[in-house]
């Protein structure tokens, strides 16, 4: 018998850049992940496997299984035969199931919001404080309805669709599970869900939690891959509805292979919020919203305020107030529970924030960054905005999905909606203002799917969430989140 214990981590040196031991004491990571197919963690067709990084060290994590066309249609094969017992559960039974899973989720809250910011940058006080909370919310929204179809949809006969595909991104990946695995089961469909190719773990987790809830095998399946597992699954003719969050590119490609089938279809995709503000805004109240619309989560933020319109007679003030606050804002390490800015997700998601960047001086607007040290390794971003840019300015009408602002400014209200709704998406926008009437006049005539009001980047597991224009169909949360997996 052996001596000495084996330590949990330390298998490799990501871990040295933890910062307090009992953050990382239950954290139990695998060299190597299978596919997680009808209850039990199995090894992939292809015997392929990636490396998932950290983009804080630039150091591997973990390998992964990639999953071809013969694991999607193993994965598919298990969530049809569980159906046909899954369904058939009352909703009740199918609830205590989710109200388990919600709970564990709680119990091991520390080590999902660990591995996230691992896996995916993002800083530990998000993984902690947001991600993994909410992750746990959606389970427990969810599950109250499971028995209360009926009473949801009155006379509507609400039954389960079959079996549902669920591809989501890499800015929220716990978080995204969650929103699409708890009212998929809710309604009393099964699952085959695949998460993005750099932050595949907390999903894997997540596998490891599903199994010991005791859910019936094959009810949710997890596997990972890239795109080309990811096109598997929605090409599969066994499924019968494609829930995708992503890339409008992405999402065009996918409503293309699904038309002419009868696969339902919910699109979630890019955005360029406008986050307005006016003359008689709390300023103050209003800049901290501007740092939270465009910062939070290294701007990885489908809804992100990534425009944001002032009007001109504060202007200069609030220019002034928004650039001392960026000062402030601590970028690097998203272990330190004091960092406010983490790691770009990849060294791809980077380069392409510095292309955006090179773009917007091109184009003649005037950057701004704060002066912050950002460390040598890993893949860091300064906070960003730019000054005079234009309604015509690719970095307006773009998405660029990093901690990138541009700033517009305008007179009247009606030229402000006018710009707002002047581009390609419509998924959120933020609004600040001291006057109700203002409040409500802008918000029927935004063209955004959520629209908040001196507050932003607020969620809620009962509000519905969704775009209009080529940020997508479909909504998620609340009760439209739920019809959505229901076939009345
Ligand atoms: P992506 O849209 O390629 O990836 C999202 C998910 O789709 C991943 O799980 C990926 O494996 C999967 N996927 C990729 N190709 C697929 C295909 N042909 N069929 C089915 N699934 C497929 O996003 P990517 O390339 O990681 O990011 C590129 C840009 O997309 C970002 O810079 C950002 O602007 C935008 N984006 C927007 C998101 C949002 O929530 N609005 C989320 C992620 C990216
Ligand atoms: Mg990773």
């Amino acid at each position: 018998m052996s001596t000495t214990k084996e330590p949990k981590l330390n298998f490799n040196s990501a871990w040295d850049l933890a910062p307090a031991p009992e953050d990382t004491k239950h954290i139990s990571l695998k060299k190597q992940y299978d596919l997680f197919i009808n209850g039990e963690f199995v090894k992939p067709n292809s015997k392929k496997y990636f490396a998932t990084y950290n983009p804080a060290t630039e150091e591997k994590i973990a390998d992964v299984a990639e999953a071809d066309e013969k694991d999607v249609d193993k994965a598919v094969k298990a969530a049809r035969s569980a159906f046909g017992k899954w369904s058939k559960l009352t909703g009740k039974e199918r609830g205590k199931y989710i109200y388990r899973i919600a709970r564990l989720m709680q119990e091991r809250a520390r080590e999902f919001a660990v591995i996230e910011t691992m896996d995916g940058g993002k800083s530990i006080r998000e993984s902690r404080d947001i991600d993994v909370p909410l992750a746990a919310n959606h389970f427990f929204y969810y599950a109250g309805w499971a028995d209360k179809l009926e009473y949801a949809f009155p006379n509507k006969n609400p039954k389960p669709l079959g079996i549902a595909g669920q591809i989501i991104p890499w800015n929220f990946p716990l978080l995204m599970a969650a929103w699409k695995i708890a009212p998929a089961l809710a309604a009393g469909n099964t699952v085959v869900l695949k998460p993005a190719e750099t932050t595949p773990l907390t999903a894997l987790k997540l596998a490891e939690l599903i199994r010991d809830s005791g859910l019936p095998n094959g009810v949710v399946n997890i596997i990972t891959g890239a795109g080309k597992t990811g096109a598997a699954i929605v090409n599969h003719p066994d499924i019968n509805k494609i829930a995708f969050t992503g890339s409008t590119d992405v999402g065009k490609l996918i409503q293309r292979s699904v038309s002419g089938t009868d696969k339902k279809l919910t699109l979630e995709l890019g955005g360029k919020a406008a986050n307005i503000i006016f003359d008689d805004a709390p300023l103050d109240q209003a800049v901290e919203g501007i740092i939270n619309g465009i910062f939070f989560n290294q701007g990885h933020v489908c809804c992100a305020g990534s425009r944001l319109f002032v009007q001109e007679s504060v202007a200069d003030l609030v220019i002034r107030k928004l650039k001392d606050r960026m000062q402030t804002l601590r970028v690097g390490d998203p272990m330190d529970k004091n960092t406010d800015i983490g790691a770009i997700n990849s060294k791809e998601q980077l380069g392409k924030i510095n292309d955006y960047i090179k773009i917007g001086k091109d184009e003649g607007a005037e950057m701004y960054q704060s002066t912050c040290v950002i460390p040598k390794k890993g893949y860091f971003c300064r906070p960003t905005i730019f000054l005079n840019a234009t309604q015509s300015h690719r970095i307006v009408q773009e998405e660029i999905f990093g901690p990138v602002l541009t700033i517009q400014t305008f007179r009247t209200i009606e030229e402000v909606i006018e710009k707002a709704n002047n581009i390609p998406y419509g998924l959120s926008a933020g609004v600040w203002t001291d006057k109700g009437s203002k409040i409500f006049n802008l918000t029927t005539k935004l063209k955004a799917g959520v629209i908040w009001a001196n507050t932003y980047n607020k969620f809620d597991p009962t509000s519905p969430f969704g775009g209009y224009k080529e940020s997508g169909f479909g909504r998620e949360g609340g009760l439209h989140g739920l019809s959505a997996y229901l076939d009345m």
